[in-house]
């Protein structure tokens, strides 16, 4: 098995209900956080983690997101014209270099398991990075360049995980692991959406994965779990039989942007350190808090 992850898929064929009504018509991968999209944070982390195919699997209503990462020579022309040259490298560097774009199209959305097994016929037999957009993670360095050297030096599945309150653990996939403390640990067991006393630790799993190619079949032996969806957790507990799985912690501080708190603290710290709006934003943000 290759040892290098050149693919990155992302999933972007959710419902997005929690974000009711703005996804009714428009993708929540969308959604700004200053002035770049939720997804075009998670192509660039992909990116310096030395990814060059990033594989969308997309829905109705997320035709913006190919519009996004495709070039617009109209613009580009006009901005040229204008002479505004750091909005057209702005524009120029959405897709990062050497990065290709792959569309597949979830039919239904079935869940996320099912959204990570369309990517199979591109994926094929090789080792892949898995990035939820909604998860924005502010690190440094890079988490996800920090998964894929360590799966170069272990070979095998790496899940991103971070310690949650107890109280939360009904939101997340959990996993029981050697050492719940580690940087890096071996995951035993990993259990769907556990209420807080029946969960065997707090470290959850967030929207980072590197896995390996035997998902696949997992995913498509998968009965429909939770919520009638093809659930990727079960997928995973099914390879914690065949295969070590490791946890890794994330590093650096994650924003839910699937939920609208965690979208709303995202915007305000990102805007606080942004190089053209922070000042006055932070002197805004004072005014207001007094
Ligand atoms: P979520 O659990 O956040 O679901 O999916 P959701 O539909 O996006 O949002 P809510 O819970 O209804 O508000 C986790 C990730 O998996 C993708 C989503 O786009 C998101 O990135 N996903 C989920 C799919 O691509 N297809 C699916 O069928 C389900």
């Amino acid at each position: 098995m290759q040892k290098r992850i050149t693919k990155a898929v992302f999933p972007v064929a959710g419902l997005g209900r929690r974000f009711l009504p703005l996804t009714k018509a428009s993708p929540k991968e969308m959604l700004p956080i200053v002035d770049k999209p939720l997804i075009q944070y998670a192509v660039e982390e992909a990116a310096v983690a030395g990814i060059t195919e990033m594989i969308f699997i997309t829905g109705r209503t997320k035709r913006s997101i190919e519009d996004h990462f495709d070039r617009d020579l109209e613009l580009e022309h006009e901005l040229a014209e204008q002479g505004k040259r750091e909005l057209l490298e702005s524009v120029r560097s959405i897709l990062p270099r050497n990065c290709h774009c792959i569309y597949i199209r979830q039919p239904e959305a079935l869940g996320l398991g099912h959204a990570v097994l369309c990517a199979q016929p591109v994926v094929r037999d090789q080792p892949f990075a898995v990035l939820l957009a909604d998860d924005l993670i502010d690190a440094s360095p890079p988490t996800m360049a920090r998964m894929t050297s360590r799966f170069e030096a272990e070979g095998c599945s790496l899940l991103g995980v971070e310690d949650v309150p107890r109280e939360q653990t009904g939101s997340y996939g959990i996993v029981s692991a050697a050492d719940a403390k580690a940087d890096v640990t071996q995951i035993h067991a990993i259990l769907e959406k556990p209420a807080p006393e029946n969960a065997p630790s707090t470290l959850a799993v967030v929207g980072r994965y590197v896995l390996t190619p035997a998902i696949f079949d997992l995913l498509a032996a998968a009965k429909p779990g939770r919520g009638g969806e093809i659930q990727l957790t079960d997928a995973i507990s099914a390879l914690l039989a065949r295969e070590r799985v490791l946890a890794m912690r994330i590093g650096g501080k994650r924003y839910d942007c699937g939920s609208k708190l965690g979208y709303l603290k995202a915007t305000v710290e990102l805007g606080l350190r942004h190089p053209e709006v922070g000042r006055e934003f932070a002197e805004f943000v004072v005014k207001r808090g007094r």
